[in-house]
């Protein structure tokens, strides 16, 4: 197996260092895994992800994934946008973009018509089952629509890794299977490498590994 996330010595402190949100993670994720992260509220599972995702750089430490050394490299909007998919714990769609246009966003970063760009959006909003609602603004949608959109938005850009914040973390049990089908089949058929953060022991539990988290260090690994 070749890993495609290799990470020592992580460390990122917020407030001039009085917060230690991530305190020296040594991590390894193989290409085409599932991984869960368990671990209480404020353990730095988000801060975690932020780093893998590239959204925020550490303090010290190196990550290395899908080849980029993000440290170092100078084509993070590029890594960015071919490589990762990022499900956040808050859906962050845009208000006043409506439902195709924020599954869009991601394909903006490449050469792409305006009209392709549109057709591969509304084909991911299909396989989530919002293709009637792509006209309309997000707003209007329930949490759990929301949710399948910005899914729809990870996916638009085909990621080598799918990071997923708490993807079900608002969601009755019926939706939130869905959602977890359509991430596990993912996994499953395109051999993505997904990433999952959740408190759900249940849904952790369905992982290849599982990962817990405390107070920005990893205590556990299954
Ligand atoms: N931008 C920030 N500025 C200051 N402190 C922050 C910032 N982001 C996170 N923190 C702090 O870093 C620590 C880790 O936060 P993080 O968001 O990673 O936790 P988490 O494990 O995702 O928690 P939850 O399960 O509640 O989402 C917490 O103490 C948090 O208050
Ligand atoms: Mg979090």
């Amino acid at each position: 197996m070749t890993s495609i996330i290799k990470i020592s010595n992580l460390k990122k402190s917020y407030e001039n260092g009085n917060i230690k949100a991530l305190n020296g993670i040594d991590l390894e994720i193989d290409e085409g895994d599932f991984v869960s992260i368990i671990g209480q509220s404020g353990s730095g599972k988000t801060t975690l992800l932020n780093m893998i995702g590239a959204l925020d750089i550490g303090d010290e430490g190196s990550v290395e994934v899908a080849g980029y050394n993000l440290n170092k490299t100078k084509r993070l909007n590029d890594f960015r946008s071919k490589k990762i998919g990022f499900v956040f714990q808050l859906h962050n769609l845009i208000p006043n973009l409506s439902v195709v246009e924020n599954v869009e966003i991601p394909l903006y970063a490449r050469k792409m018509s305006g009209e392709k760009r549109k057709k591969k959006a509304l084909n991911l909003l299909d396989l989530v089952g919002l293709k009637d609602k792509a006209k309309i603004k997000p707003t209007r949608l329930s949490g759990g629509e929301r949710q399948r959109v910005a899914i729809a938005r990870a996916l638009v850009n085909e990621p080598s890794i799918i990071l997923a914040d708490e993807p079900t973390g608002s969601l009755d049990s019926q939706t939130s299977n869905d959602i977890l089908k359509l991430l596990i089949d993912l996994h499953e058929k395109e051999n993505v490498t997904l990433i999952i953060v959740t408190h759900d022991l249940n849904i952790s539990k369905l992982a290849n590994r599982q990962i817990e988290v405390l107070d920005g260090k990893i205590t556990n690994f299954k």
